[in-house]
């Protein structure tokens, strides 16, 4: 849960799809971040999801196309417009996609919609012939309008028994959808973000390799900061699991591989950021087959040196182009950042101190300082979870 989250009012809206059984897990990741959460089911979308598990998860009244016409004094469908920060609509059918891109407004949930003016997040989710279907697309076209955004559904096996395009995203990345729309600043909207992250392995023989603890979390956390900002990102991951939604990834083993991978995609980027932890040794020789152990009692390795990405990145960097890397060090810190900063032509660093109980590799938190190469900026140390520091981070090369 990070500060901006924390008590951001979403509206979210359920019609009759089949998809409509996943959003009890949706409710769950949204109150969990610390949202507060309004529904509103349309009366086709009882036959999906009950209220009760809705208001059981919410943890109050979910609203029904009854109460619409039945909440006597009040105005339901104003009242809520006016409460939401964003309406986000999962699983939205065909028939109320057409009737909102027409203004039509014959339940609670489209007439909340025409009388609301924050941000409008549609997922729709059908059949891939009813979402192929140019009335459909036409809809679509005609809500390709400021203040709504339409996420594509994926495409995948459909409960209709068929494949096609027409799956609705999972919770998860239906919540970081609406997160993105929730999040204070887009000031990178348009930016090309470029960021390495995780370990590489350095495989000696096909079952064995040199590596190290990095989990790809700080990279991972920078790349999402980018992205809920706005940015276009492309991430080039070492062999760790990375929660990738928006992203493109690039998925990488070696140093080599990802120094390859640099180099080819380095041109694309407004931003690149190191935070991948690279081997900087590899074994000399590669053993094609498994090394047995039968007959060695000692088995001695000979390593050679990785090429440094983060200088050959300062190398090929054109004019306009930020480059950051982080460096981890056990000690000297500052000294050693500074070192690297200049030696390998950075824009900034950010000095992770992987000494402490609360940082580096594999926590959820980190210590950092974020040194300039610009000798008037002055150092800033962040602390607290990596997602809140690397928002921090990017507010400060913003
Ligand atoms: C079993 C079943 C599954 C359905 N699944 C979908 C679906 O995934 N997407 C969709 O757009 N319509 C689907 N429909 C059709 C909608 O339920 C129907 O168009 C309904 O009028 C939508 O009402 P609403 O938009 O007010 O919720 C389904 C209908 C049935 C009976």
């Amino acid at each position: 849960m990070t500060d901006w989250q924390t008590g951001r009012k979403i509206l979210l809206g359920i019609t009759g799809g089949i998809a409509a059984y996943k959003i009890p897990a949706l409710v769950r990741l949204i109150t969990g971040a610390g949202c507060e959460v309004e529904i509103i089911l349309t009366r086709s979308a009882e036959n999906f999801v009950t209220p009760m598990t809705l208001a059981t998860l919410a943890k109050h009244k979910v609203w029904r196309d009854d109460d619409f016409r039945d909440s006597g004094y009040e105005i339901p469908h104003i009242k809520l417009a006016d409460w939401a920060d964003v309406i986000a609509i999962a699983p939205c059918s065909a028939n109320t996609l057409a009737k909102i891109a027409h203004g039509l407004c014959d339940n609670l949930l489209t007439s909340t919609v025409l009388a609301a003016s924050c941000e409008l997040l549609l997922f729709p989710a059908m059949n891939e012939k009813m979402f192929t279907n140019p009335v459909t697309q036409g809809n679509i076209a005609e809500l390709s309008r400021p203040g709504v955004k339409i996420i594509q559904p994926s495409e995948g096996r459909l409960a209709c028994g068929v494949s096609g395009k027409g799956r609705m995203p999972e919770p998860c990345d239906i919540f970081l959808e609406i997160m993105r729309a929730l999040c204070p600043v887009h000031d990178m909207s348009g930016k090309r973000v470029l960021i390495t992250a995780g370990p590489t392995h350095e495989y000696l023989d096909p079952v064995r390799f040199i590596s190290n603890p990095s989990t790809g979390k700080m990279g991972a956390a920078m790349a999402r900061s980018a992205w809920f900002r706005g940015a276009d990102v492309r991430v080039i991951a070492g062999p760790v699991e990375l929660d990738s939604y928006g992203f493109e990834v690039i998925h990488v083993t070696s140093a080599l591989d990802m120094l390859r991978e640099v180099k080819a995609n380095i041109e694309w980027a407004d931003y690149i950021v190191k935070a991948a932890a690279v081997g900087d040794y590899r074994p000399r020789d590669y053993n094609a087959n498994k090394i047995k152990r039968e007959g060695k009692d000692s088995l001695t390795l000979e390593l050679i040196q990785n090429p440094d990405i983060a200088a050959e990145a300062g190398r090929l960097k054109r004019e306009g182009q930020i480059l950051v890397g982080f460096a981890a060090e056990s000690e000297h810190l500052r000294e050693n950042a500074r070192e690297k900063l200049s030696r390998k032509n950075l824009d900034y660093i950010i000095a992770n101190d992987i000494t402490g109980e609360d940082s580096g590799f594999a926590h959820d938190t980190n210590r950092v300082t974020l040194i300039s190469r610009d000798a008037n900026t002055p150092e800033r140390t962040f602390t607290g979870l990596k997602q809140d520091i690397a928002f921090e981070i990017w507010s400060a090369l913003m």
